[in-house]
């Protein structure tokens, strides 16, 4: 092209325009046409096809030319890559505003925008190229990582595995196809989460240059070799790529044909332009020359492989793999090559990204206007020091320090969402201020964000509420950057795509280091993902609109009517609801006279009594600053288990909890916190041992807010409300959190109460695995605790004169009873057992149904079975868990194992069931545990029902922590709060406001007893 050369940007921090707002675009323009990082810099061809950061060589210099004298209250306007004006605005609003390819709808096809190209009337501007924030491959490498990251998120929390950060893709083969320019990067994101990568490419020459680059591991000698070394990497759950040559219609199928266990399936090979996918039976060589002389042949075969291609994927969907189609529109050429299932599979943003977008999490990225590599470095600490239990995002960093070459400005990218990526600009900005950066930042992302493209073939794909080719969003999205202070600001059309088929808009912001820069990056990046969060809650997304909640996003549609339905936003109200109002403390009538007293309530119903301003207050902030931690993203349940990273912040909640209130904080051998109002072991001493309540934080998998949180919100809550009413309790009063009730990871309930009460043999303890197959001794060593110390700790016990535990009910016996709080009387006898049938394994389509052996119609029977004799003895039965072998869509099972738990008020009758169920079952059924019936301490009981005389007296059929301490001779009770639909162990589980409070005040009261 006319005026081609070299072009590199400045480093250092000499600048050549008058501020840093004008020299970073400068800077940036020129980096994009960097030779190492411009795929064709003399044509301004910057990457994807023809994106350009120019429309001619004359423009760019203008461009320079303009940005070199431009003032901080003018902008210059660029029309497709072409300046062509500059006006007189002020200094929030941005230096630069673009506009790229933008057609009228008729208009928008490829042959028009070419003539019109042709003419030197516009340019193709991509998505970052010619909004001047390309920063070469490593964008393609961190979203390839984070697509896959998502699968392994997705898969486990199908499999109701725990993991920080969401699941790895340890264990699993990956296979795909196409290891080219972007495919490329596919193998390297499969390993950085931890997974095998088989990829098949007709081109030896691309797997060679994926090995020399490190993208790659291995090359396989052929087929055979490839699936040896995959199936060796994943049974030692090593992440390893290999490289096969070969066509994907012929392996695929092959693979399929030979029952290879693979567990995700996907493809980049250039599908999206048939002439650009080798057809089976032609050779590498002979490829262009052929694609060239005979287009539409080379088509028709093309399109027929692919129909191949797919159905072997849609073979290994059948087979239960996680099939996905990543962006090359595949599916479509199979279709049209006639293979009539390929849309079986989804589109890769709907299946894992979109839940992403509802937070407002996408592709975040900067670089570091010096030149200087250490400012990069010095950012990436400060993103691990900012976000330190985001595991996965750790894991990325240190790969990309460790595995991603710059290409031209040093540059970083990650995926942050709302919420986040404010507090990264403004710890940017800072650094840049106190000079541990050396020069400004420039703080910009891909046009691929949750908020900023309708792209109906991609980001968009399905939307719920089918607004997939709405264009407002995007262009929404320019406008409120433009008003929130960005530096640059650009509305593209046509990016990813192709013409016609998306909008798009990006922002560049500058963290100069000033007060300004500050304030603008802080609007800035909380309003720009903003757009993302507002623009799923439009399109119906839960999610979405539980981030929005929680971010304090005002959605104008949703403000018309605020169910008080969250604990929170009860404090966000203006007055006291009806509700409220009725739990308000009458004067001259303190409640805990009453109790401190002993003199009996009025028979008033608990809801109705009253309740001191302060503890609602501090049961709400409690609340308030518990609710976030742990709950996952796309499910809107809590991931809460025991030694995770989630479970360090719970316990950091606690004990902040504990400090705040001057309480004396303490950890036992089996790692349960307690915290302590008054000396435990002076009041021993004197024969006052303490009165404890509390409960556990952690969680069953997507569990709800309330099962085991509510008793420890509570207790601190009751301890303010004694406070608050001059309270002097003559024996201590502990707040205990114990570790790991649910089981969740290590597969033990109640495994922090057995450690301590000597229940659970500290051996046994340490050697328990979760399912990554860490065991409970590493797991501690690595939460910073001594796995060493584990054992029954006498000293702790003996501090413990009585426990009150007080928990969410778990059933709908006091919504039947229409009241809102209960005594707990005991815990029904409970039992597991392990069923194992055996069957003969054998062909789903071929098999007569006379000659088969399945063990799943025994189950069937056991289940039917395990239902019917529960009901006849007053007990409940579940089949909850089933391992079944080889547990493919099209194989009789060779063995089921199947878990019974049955539960009842009388051992006699949970055992009657058991015996029916092994009587019909046919098979052995082996006992893995078996605890009697647990009556709390009947003084104990009695002396609550006098206190709270409204209160029901009911027994349960869950466990808790309360029935281990009871087992260990330890005067216990429990408290329930009503539960409106009794759903537990789900997201659904719920209290009311107004019960929680009611469970404080009956908690109040009960402490003040036992405590005077
Ligand atoms: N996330 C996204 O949405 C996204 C991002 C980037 C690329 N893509 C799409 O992914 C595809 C790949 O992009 P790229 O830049 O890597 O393309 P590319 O042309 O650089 O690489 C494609 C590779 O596929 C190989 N190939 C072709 N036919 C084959 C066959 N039958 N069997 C095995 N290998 C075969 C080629 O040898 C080549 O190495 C494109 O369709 C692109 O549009 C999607």
């Amino acid at each position: 092209m006319e005026g081609a050369r070299p072009v590199r940007a400045p480093r250092g921090t000499t600048r050549t325009a008058r501020s840093w707002q004008t020299e970073a675009p400068l800077r940036m323009l020129q980096n994009n046409l960097d030779p190492q990082v411009a795929e064709r810099p003399d044509d301004l061809v910057v990457y994807g096809g023809t994106g350009r950061a120019a429309r001619s060589w004359a423009a760019f210099d203008a461009m320079v030319r303009t940005l070199t004298t431009l003032k901080d209250d003018e902008t210059m306007l660029v029309q497709s890559g072409k300046p062509v004006g500059v006006m007189r605005t002020h200094e929030w609003a941005p230096r630069v505003l673009i506009a790229n390819s933008n057609l009228v709808g008729d208009w928008a096809t490829w042959p028009e925008f070419r003539r019109l190209e042709q003419l030197g009337l516009t340019m193709y501007g991509q998505m970052t190229a010619g909004s001047w924030i390309y920063i070469g491959t490593q964008g393609i490498l961190q979203g390839t990582y984070e697509t896959f990251a998502a699968v392994a998120a997705k898969r486990a929390a199908a499999a109701g595995r725990y993991q920080d950060g969401g699941g790895t893709l340890a264990g699993t083969l990956t296979v795909t196809g196409g290891c080219g320019g972007m495919g490329g990067a596919q193998p390297l994101a499969v390993t950085l989460n931890g997974g095998v990568c088989l990829i098949i490419d007709v081109d030896a020459a691309r797997l060679r240059r994926r090995v020399e680059h490190r993208y790659l591991d291995e090359l396989a000698d052929d087929l055979d070799d490839a699936i040896a070394r995959c199936e060796r990497a994943k049974a030692a759950r090593r992440g390893v790529s290999v490289g096969l040559v070969g066509n994907c219609a012929t392996v695929l199928p092959e693979l399929l044909r030979r029952g290879v266990a693979v567990d995700i399936v996907t493809d980049q090979t250039s599908a999206h332009d048939p002439l650009s996918y080798l057809p089976e039976g032609v050779d590498v060589a002979d490829w262009h020359a052929y694609a060239a002389a005979r287009p539409a042949e080379f088509t028709d075969r093309a399109r027929a492989s692919m129909a191949k291609h797919v159905e072997a994927m849609v073979g290994f969907l059948d087979n239960g793999a996680e099939v996905f189609d990543y962006g090359n529109s595949i599916r479509d050429e199979a279709r049209l090559g006639g293979f009539a299932r390929a849309f079986e599979f989804p589109g890769f943003v709907p299946a894992y990204i979109r839940p992403l977008f509802c937070e407002g999490k996408g592709p975040f990225r900067w670089a570091a206007l010096s030149g200087d590599p250490n400012d990069i470095r010095v950012t990436d600490e400060a993103i691990l020091d900012l976000f330190p239990d985001n595991d996965h995002l750790h894991r990325w960093i240190r790969a990309a320090q460790d595995k991603v070459a710059y290409q031209g400005l040093p540059a970083r990218i990650c995926w942050l969402g709302q919420g986040e990526r404010e507090k990264a600009g403004a710890r940017f900005n800072d650094l840049v201020a106190s000079g541990q950066i050396s020069a400004p930042v420039v703080i910009g992302r891909d046009h691929l964000d949750c908020g900023s493209v309708a792209s109906p073939y991609r980001e968009t794909e399905a939307m719920a509420d089918g607004s997939d080719a709405i264009a407002d969003w995007p262009l929404l999205n320019a406008l409120v950057n433009t008003a929130s202070g960005a530096s640059w600001v650009s509305i593209h059309h046509g990016g990813g795509v192709g013409m016609g088929r998306s909008i798009h808009a990006g922002q560049v912001t500058v963290a100069d280091g000033t007060d300004l820069a500050r304030q603008k990056i802080e609007r800035v990046l909380t309003n720009d993902p903003g757009m993302g969060v507002i623009r799923h809650v439009d399109a119906g997304y839960d999610l979405a609109t539980k981030v929005a909640k929680d971010r304090g996003l005002r959605i104008p549609m949703a403000e018309q009517e605020r169910p008080a339905t969250s604990l929170v936003a009860l404090t966000e109200r203006e007055g006291p609801s009806a509700s409220l109002a009725a739990l308000t403390e009458p004067e001259g009538h303190p409640a805990s006279l009453l109790a401190q007293t002993g003199q009996k309530r009025p028979t008033a119903s608990l809801a109705a009594l009253p309740i001191p301003r302060g503890s609602r207050a501090s049961f709400t902030s409690l609340w308030a600053a518990l609710e976030p931690i742990g709950r996952h993203p796309g499910t809107g349940g809590y991931r809460r288990f025991a030694w995770t990273a989630q479970d360090a912040q719970l316990r950091d909640w606690f004990a902040a909890e504990a400090r705040a209130r001057g309480l004396d904080l303490t950890t036992d051998r089996a790692g349960n916190q307690w915290a302590w109002w008054g000396d435990p072991d002076a009041a021993l001493a004197a024969g006052r041992p303490g009165v404890v309540t509390g409960s556990h934080l952690d969680s069953v998998p997507d569990g709800g807010a309330f099962d085991g949180p509510l008793g420890v919100v509570s207790a601190f809550a009751a301890l303010d409300a004694l406070r608050e009413r001059g309270f002097e309790p003559s024996r201590p009063i502990g707040v205990v959190n114990f570790g790991d009730e649910e089981g969740a990871r290590f597969g033990v309930a109640c495994a922090g109460s057995r450690i301590l009460t000597g229940a659970l043999a500290p051996d046994r303890a340490r050697g328990l695995t979760d399912a990554d197959g860490v065991t409970m001794a590493d797991a501690m060593a690595r939460a910073g605790h001594d796995a060493g110390l584990l054992g029954r700790d006498a000293e702790t016990l003996r501090r413990v004169g009585a426990f009150v535990e007080l928990h969410v009910e778990q059933g709908r016996g006091l919504a039947d009873l229409d009241r809102p709080v209960a005594i707990g009387s005991s815990i029904w006898p409970h039992g597991r057992w392990r069923l194992d049938l055996a069957g003969e394994a054998n062909h789903a389509g071929t098999t007569r149904l006379a000659d088969r052996h399945d063990p799943m119609l025994a189950l069937a029977e056991v289940i039917l079975t395990a239902r019917r004799e529960a009901g006849r003895h007053g007990c409940v039965a579940t089949v909850g868990k089933v391992r079944v072998l080889p547990n493919g869509v099209n194989a009789i099972p060779s063995a089921v194992s199947a878990w019974l738990d049955a539960r009842g008020p009388r051992e006699a009758a949970v055992r009657e069931v058991a015996a029916a169920v092994a009587a019909v079952g046919g098979g052995v059924l082996a006992e893995e545990s078996f605890t009697g019936d647990t009556a709390f301490d009947a003084e104990l009981v009695k002396r609550l029902a006098a206190l709270l005389d409204d209160a029901p007296v009911l027994a349960t059929g869950a466990g808790h922590d309360a029935g281990i301490l009871a087992s260990a001779s330890i005067p216990t009770a429990m408290l329930f709060v009503r539960n409106p639909t009794g759903v537990s162990h789900s997201p659904a589980e719920h209290a009311e406001a107004d019960d929680c409070l009611a469970g404080v005040d009956a908690l109040t009261s009960v402490l003040a007893d036992l405590a005077r």
